[in-house]
């Protein structure tokens, strides 16, 4: 039995996914990617490896994706993530039409066709609005952890509406209405429904298919499901696998190449 592996090295957490040659997901490993980046390549792999119960040398094949990919200084090759989310997506979810990605830096809109090859894509590379960090400062400025900002936002009765779309101004903006006393909840619905409307915009740009499939981090925030599902009327494809997207379609790139280098050569038939 071979194996293949995808570490998605974000510019927030690291991801691996090893897979079996039945593309099945045999094992997945997190970690924040802090300043070492090869290390925490390597850290995960490695994590992924042990869950797996595998060796290193039953995996055939590893490709890097994320910004970090070419610190992944044990693949065999690199693979953009928005090529990779798209793959991931489309294999997760087969129906997909449009992917949102959410992570840690930036929002990606990526368009895909049935074989999960992407069509058209967008992103807020020049602003981090619309992103995990808008969440992550909204986090510290309200003192609660990131993984409970979601259900505090699903307890508001009433948005506060934000009107920065900075991630630097979103801080004293939301100390603000605190300051005015506005609930907790109600500032946190605010920055949820904020980030969701210029996603949103970024879907709009690549086209919004039937299907949209929900990846990234920021996928594990129900707050955030919830909000983009409100403003697009309709519901999001999402599982617990979404955060390992760019992995798993990095780990079924590396499974093409080893199937790929099977293949007996073609005699030529005169
Ligand atoms: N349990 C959780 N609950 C809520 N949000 C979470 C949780 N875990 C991670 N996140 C969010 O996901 C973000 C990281 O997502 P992800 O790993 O997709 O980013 P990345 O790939 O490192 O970044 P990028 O793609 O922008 O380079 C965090 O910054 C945080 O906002
Ligand atoms: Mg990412």
């Amino acid at each position: 039995m071979a194996y293949a592996a995808g570490v998605d090295v974000g510019s927030t957490q690291t991801k691996a996914i090893i897979i079996d040659e039945q593309r099945d997901i045999v094992s997945r490993a997190l970690a924040d990617t802090g300043a070492n980046v090869t290390a925490a390549a390597e850290k995960v792999f490695q994590k992924a490896l042990v869950a797996a119960d595998i060796g290193e040398e039953e995996v055939e094949y590893v490709i890097g994706t994320g910004y970090g990919r070419y610190k992944v200084t044990f693949g065999n090759k690199q693979v953009t993530e928005i090529s990779c989310h798209g793959r991931g997506a489309a294999h997760m979810f087969p129906k997909t039409g449009t992917v949102i990605d959410m992570g840690g830096q930036d929002s990606k809109a990526i368009r895909v066709n049935q074989n999960g090859e992407i069509v058209d894509f967008c992103m807020n590379d020049k602003c981090a609005a619309g992103t995990g960090r808008f969440l992550g400062a909204a986090a510290v400025a309200l003192d609660i952890p990131l993984s409970e900002l979601g259900t505090t936002a699903l307890r508001s009765e009433k948005a506060v509406r934000i009107s920065t779309t900075c991630t630097v101004f979103a801080e004293s903006e939301v100390l603000s209405w605190l300051g005015k006393g506005k609930k907790v909840e109600d500032i946190l619905w605010g920055v949820h429904q904020s980030i969701a409307a210029r996603s949103i915009g970024l879907l709009r740009r690549v086209g919004i298919e039937e299907e949209v499939t929900f990846t990234g981090g920021v996928a594990k925030n129900s707050g955030m499901i919830k909000a983009l599902e409100e403003g697009l009327h309709t519901r999001l494809n999402v599982n617990e696998d979404s955060h390992f997207m760019g992995a798993l379609g990095a780990a079924l790139f590396a499974l093409d190449t080893i199937i790929a280098s099977r293949k007996p050569a073609v005699k030529e038939v005169n």
